[in-house]
């Protein structure tokens, strides 16, 4: 159903996946004795591997723009081609983008770059949003990776091991990585670029349950995991546009299978950030979506096909929820210090402790809406820490030599 992709190539990672791409470009071009084409072209919209792995593949890396809707910035992206027409190697680009919308202009941006003679990589991490529908191969990518540990059902907390299969065209097989020991090239004549993973056919072992996957789902199930994978992200953008604004949509006003939030405004109106939403939905018995990324400051929704609409739902409201409470603080009714946003999440220990001197109650505290239940609440284990400060300062307790001496040496020093 989604494969024309003609041949396939196994690693371990969408990183890795797009290593092997663009390794395999980059012997391709050398092959065809352009050596000199170095110049990736990557949207400012894209996953941070995409960078590292051009850097990795020895490429030189040119940003371009997002335009306000979130899309590709076509007058600079033309800017670019032409500035780096000569030593153009490839774009890697994400569709739908990250900022969840399908670029109208896909089927452009891939034939401009092989008009200049570059190669085109599109990054297939939002494939949950095309099994079924599209396919990468017709709008112009040369090669693609899967991440099977997102679009194919294999869990992937944790960072538990992923797989990242590519898929390339003809063109590009005979420099699909080798390996050492097991044949996995098929192709006589070819030239390929070395071994990308140790073992031949990346991490199997978890491959079956892809294979599960899609042969329960068939044809037709996969395609309507698309379809309400994008429909469950439009009604939930639907609903809570009314309450935040939704960062970027495409032309028709529609999302992908995933939108952005911006919740950055709250932050000047009420003193608050990402981050406490993300800490208080925990006291809804919600994980926290995606934050700061692709955008700081911002929550990226991402329903999937896999909830229900029950479940939506609640999301819905404890969103809708959260942004009243930022009210009362935007309107002077709630401390903007301690108030519950800041003060999440809450724990049992919290709201059980005989000292409660908040100006809000332990019921909005722990039970902030109806379908949050004692007898299924999902008690936070731990209240908030200090999130980047420890990453960003490093504790040196720098014991003096004392505290190495020896019960030994002490009596020592005693007796003498
Ligand atoms: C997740 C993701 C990647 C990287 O995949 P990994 O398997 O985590 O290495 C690349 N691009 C996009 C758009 C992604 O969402
Ligand atoms: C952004 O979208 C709006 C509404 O679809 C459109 O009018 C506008 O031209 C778009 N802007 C850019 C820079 O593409």
């Amino acid at each position: 159903v989604f494969l024309i992709l003609l041949y396939l190539c196994f690693s371990c990672s969408g990183a890795q996946g797009e290593y092997a791409g663009l390794a395999a470009i980059k012997a391709y071009l050398n092959a065809k004795g352009e050596r000199h084409r170095t110049v990736c072209l990557i949207p400012k919209s894209a996953h941070g591997t995409n960078p590292a792995s051009a850097q990795m593949a020895g490429m030189k890396i040119q940003p371009i723009e997002v335009d306000k809707n979130g899309s590709i910035d076509i007058s600079h992206l033309k800017a670019m081609v032409d500035k780096h027409k000569e030593n153009l190697a490839a774009i890697m680009i994400t569709y739908p983008s990250t900022n969840g919308v399908f670029e109208e202009e896909i089927g452009d941006v891939c034939d401009l770059i092989h008009k200049h003679g570059g190669q085109v990589y599109l990054d297939g991490a939002n494939m949950n949003a095309q099994v079924g529908l599209c396919r990468p191969g017709d709008y112009g990518s040369d090669v693609s990776h899967l991440n099977l540990h997102k679009t194919f059902c294999i869990p992937h907390g944790g960072g538990g091991p992923g797989m990242g299969p590519i898929g390339v065209k003809k063109h590009l097989a005979p420099y699909l990585p080798t390996h050492p020991v097991i044949k996995i090239q098929p192709d006589e004549d070819a030239c390929p670029l070395g071994t990308v993973s140790a073992a031949p056919w990346g991490s199997s072992a978890i491959l079956p349950i892809s294979w599960v996957y899609i042969k329960t789902m068939g044809a037709k199930g996969l395609k309507h995991a698309s379809e309400i994978a994008i429909l469950n992200a439009n009604y939930m953008a639907k609903r809570l546009e009314k309450h935040y604004k939704v960062l970027f949509r495409g032309a028709r006003g529609f999302v992908a299978h995933e939108f952005i939030l911006d919740t950055r405004p709250f932050k000047k109106t009420a003193n608050i950030e990402a981050v406490d939403l993300a800490k208080r939905l925990q006291d809804y018995g919600f994980h926290a979506p995606t934050m700061s990324w692709p955008v700081a400051g911002t929550l990226m929704i991402e329903p999937t096909e896999s909830e229900d609409k029950t479940e939506l739902d609640r999301f819905c409201d404890a969103m809708i929820s959260i942004r009243q409470e930022i009210a009362e603080i935007e309107e002077g009714r709630m401390d903007p210090q301690i108030n519950p946003l800041k003060m999440s999440p809450h724990t049992l220990n919290c709201v059980t402790s005989s000292k409660w001197d908040r100006p809000y109650s332990r019921e909005v505290a722990a039970f902030p809406l109806p379908f949050v239940k004692p007898e299924s609440k999902f008690w936070p284990t731990i209240a908030r820490i200090d999130d980047i400060y420890g990453d960003q300062h490093l504790v040196c307790t720098c014991p003096p030599m004392e505290a190495y001496e020896s019960p030994f040496s002490e009596q020592k020093r005693a007796s003498s």
